[in-house]
């Protein structure tokens, strides 16, 4: 599979009360064409950050540092002037935003929504973005007689396709989807999922996926970056990250989990407090939280290493030569 998407060396901050936080701090990643990546990781993580860093949306108290690349399609967007961007969001890579379906206009109708993110780039007459519109809402599963009703006549469910319609509209290389499926419930949580497969089938879409819900997003995901505190501390094949969590954080993200089948047992929270920015330790970030964690784990800050083919991880477990 060829390369879509390759970042390396992405430094996001935010200047705060209390001092400078580096909430994505030196993330390297990669998207094939045609793949879906899934971040996951707990509130606070920087998915968001990830996220808008990505779609050049930052702005104050937030800044990217100086110094990353972010090659789409061999071009690296980071060295584009600012004034290009609004040009290039949309068509060479979309946003689904963050609770998007809470977002959506109230008093303009879903079709005319849709059309409005193609007549935004010029290109279009109304009516020929009011056609594709439509199309792209059946393609999503909205019926024909539902095109021009307004986003509270709409089930969370529905309202979730509008905007995925929304953001393929202008046929991007990349579709960026910040938890796309929180907030429904599982049924129709399910079925977002799969209309995301259908997608990825039908269009050869790419796409990066976050999301908090590590079993949920296995599904519809190729490969999988697990973050924690900023940085990426696994990666690795969707299944298999699953099935055979290195990190001690993945394997807590995974425990946390509740069985539908097997004996019945409590369901288990990650121990301890997510991370404080500010005061992160000086060694490894998860150690104060880390049931593995070993003399070496508070003095020494792992990198992210290849431990098997296509599998990285940030942790002195497997990392024998950093060991002191
Ligand atoms: N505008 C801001 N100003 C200051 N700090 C911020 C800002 N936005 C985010 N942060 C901080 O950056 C860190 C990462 O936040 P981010 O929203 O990217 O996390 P997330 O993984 O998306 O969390 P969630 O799962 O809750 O959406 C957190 O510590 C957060 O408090
Ligand atoms: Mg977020």
């Amino acid at each position: 599979m060829s390369t879509l998407l390759e970042v390396r060396g992405l430094n996001t901050v935010y200047r705060t009360t209390e001092g400078q936080i580096r909430a994505v701090d030196g993330v390297d990643l990669s998207v094939g064409r045609g793949e879906i990546l899934g971040v996951v990781g707990e509130s606070g993580s920087g998915k968001t950050t990830l996220a808008t860093s990505l779609m050049r949306l930052i702005k104050p108290p937030g800044r990217i540092l100086k110094g990353g690349e972010m090659l789409l399609d061999g071009e690296d967007l980071f060295r584009l002037p600012r004034s290009e961007m609004p040009a290039r969001r949309g068509r060479d890579l979309a946003l689904i935003p963050q609770s998007a379906m809470h977002a959506l206009n109230p008093v303009i109708p879903v079709d005319k929504q849709v059309a409005e993110a193609i007549t935004t780039h010029g290109e279009a007459s109304r009516k020929a973005a009011l056609r594709t519109a439509r199309e792209r809402l059946v393609e999503v599963g909205i019926p024909p007689e539902r095109h021009s009703a307004y986003p509270h006549e709409l089930s969370g469910g529905m309202r979730q396709r509008c905007v995925i319609a929304m953001a393929i509209v202008n046929e991007p290389k990349l579709v960026i989807a910040d938890e796309p499926v929180s907030g429904l419930d599982v049924v129709v949580q399910a079925r977002i999922l799969r209309l995301i497969s259908d997608l990825k089938e039908s269009r050869s879409l790419s796409m990066m996926l976050v999301s908090h819900d590590l079993p949920t997003v296995t599904r519809v995901c190729d490969r999988i970056a697990v973050m924690y505190a900023g940085r990426i501390v696994e990666t690795g094949e969707a299944r298999t990250v699953f099935e055979k969590p290195l990190h001690p954080y993945t394997r807590a993200l995974v425990e946390a989990v509740p069985r539908v089948r097997g004996p019945k047992q409590d369901l288990q929270s990650i121990p301890g407090d997510p991370p404080d920015l500010h005061h992160l330790p000086p060694g490894c970030n998860f150690e104060p939280r880390c049931p593995a964690a070993f003399a070496d784990c508070k003095t020494v800050d792992p990198s992210l290493e290849e431990v098997e083919p296509g599998r990285k991880v940030a942790c002195l477990l497997y990392h024998d030569d950093e060991r002191e």
